[in-house]
């Protein structure tokens, strides 16, 4: 079977140079087995015809929302409601503004708004437009609403100038939809699907005044690891993220609940604890909190200064005490003698799985995108993972909690 078979696709062309390459796109995709419904822009028109695109696809070229054919429906509704996924190649920076403040002044932005389908976009224009802040603003509310991007390449464009800009090449743009629809069928068939998982990532926030705070070197990245990887094998996934020094995950499925401090996220992870049915704790908590927080910034006084720390609620302690259906995995972030104080943690916390990483050793723990991490149950070791990436990691640990919670090898 063909990769895009029984695919719907919208292929939206905008008024740019790069137009010419939807003829070669359109009829990539076609040939993959994908129905592609071309809707073009009047500017479109001027640098490709309907007749192209209308002989590449087999199927009739919209442009005009008024020009209704058939008296029985709608095109743009029907087309729009048919659609897997919408795929705007080349976007201007002109439909990019429209789509960000949702403007239907045509045949294309009318459907970009009456479709419920995935969205992507692949940009196209002039270098000094594409860094223009306004363009990144607009790039950036459609990433913030779920929008997929595919990335313009560098290099020499029709205004002459040399740099980013340039439409992705035609069989790069068929790869990613290709491996969006693999991705999205792992989602509704992978080994989590049906499943609602809770992961905690990023470090807290302890206030002692409105300019200053305790933390700790927590970036995030194991923490979004593990969110998307789940989202990948199907789950439903809470994110609830502390700071973080990089941009959590907006994938469509992941649900991003920020909080600051320890005694916030305990409020966001208990509320969601009854429904959870597999909770990570990949968060670096703070231990103690000062027991003040000033509401003003402390002056400068003698020559020296006591803050008074209080313990926070351990998290995972009082989860551990209330399990009842939830698979609970912690971590354990040590400097040396990681397997005797990992294994202590698990049984204290009354864990599933306790994932030991040695802090103090290259190329594991905070900030990297790397991990080195073994992982025990109560009877003993059960992975042993030397240095991987962090998305193989949460592969292998999610792997391991699939298996056990849902009873099946994978
Ligand atoms: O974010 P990165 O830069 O990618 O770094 C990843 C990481 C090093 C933060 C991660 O791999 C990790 O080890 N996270 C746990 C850090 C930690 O707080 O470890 P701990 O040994 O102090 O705590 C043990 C467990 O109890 C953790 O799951 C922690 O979330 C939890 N805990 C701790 C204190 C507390 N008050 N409540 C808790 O729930």
């Amino acid at each position: 079977m063909k990769s895009l078979q029984g695919k719907s696709i919208i292929l939206g062309i905008t008024g740019g140079i790069a137009a010419y390459k939807a003829a070669a796109l359109t009829s990539k995709l076609t040939q993959k087995g994908a129905e592609v419904h071309v809707i073009m822009t009047s500017s479109a028109k001027q640098f490709i015809t309907e007749l192209t695109l209308q002989s590449l696809s087999k199927q009739k070229v919209y442009s005009d929302t008024f020009q209704e054919r058939d008296p029985s429906s709608i095109s743009h509704i029907d087309l729009a409601d048919a659609a897997d996924l919408v795929l705007i190649a080349p976007a201007t920076a002109n439909i990019i503004a429209k789509m960000a403040h949702g403007l239907a002044d045509d045949m294309l932005s009318t459907t970009l708004l009456a479709t419920t389908a995935p969205i992507m976009v692949a940009p196209a224009m002039n270098v000094h437009m594409y860094q223009h802040p306004a363009v990144l603003s607009n790039m950036d509310i459609l990433y913030n609403r779920g929008v997929q991007f595919i990335e313009p390449g560098e290099g020499l464009l029709a205004c002459g100038y040399v740099g980013k800009g340039r439409l992705e090449e035609p069989e790069e743009i068929v790869k990613v939809v290709e491996n969006f629809f693999v991705l999205q069928k792992e989602k509704t068939s992978g080994p989590l699907a049906g499943k609602k998982v809770v992961i905690t990532a990023g470090g807290t926030v302890e206030r002692i005044d409105p300019v200053r705070y305790i933390s700790n070197d927590s970036s995030g990245k194991m923490g979004f690891a593990l969110a998307r990887t789940a989202r990948t094998m199907g789950a439903a996934v809470t994110l609830i993220a502390a700071r973080t020094d990089e941009a959590p995950p907006r994938d469509a499925g992941i649900d991003l609940v920020r909080v600051q401090s320890a005694q916030e996220m305990h409020d966001a992870v208990m509320a969601r604890w009854s429904e959870c049915d597999i909770l990570v704790k990949a968060a670096a908590v703070a231990d103690y909190r000062p027991r003040e927080s000033s509401d003003s910034k402390i002056k400068k006084s003698g020559s020296t200064m006591t803050l008074e720390l209080v313990k926070t609620t351990d998290i995972l302690e009082s989860l551990g005490r209330i399990k009842d259906k939830q698979f609970l995995i912690g971590f354990a972030a040590e400097t040396g003698n990681a397997e005797v104080y990992a294994k202590d943690k698990l049984v204290r916390k009354n864990l599933d799985l306790i994932v030991a990483n040695d802090v103090a050793v290259e190329g594991a723990g905070f900030g990297t995108d790397t991990n080195i991490v073994k992982v025990y149950d109560a009877e003993g070791l059960v992975l042993d993972l030397p240095l991987a990436s962090k998305d193989e990691v949460a592969r292998r640990i999610l792997r391991l909690a699939a298996e056990r919670v849902t009873g099946a090898l994978i």
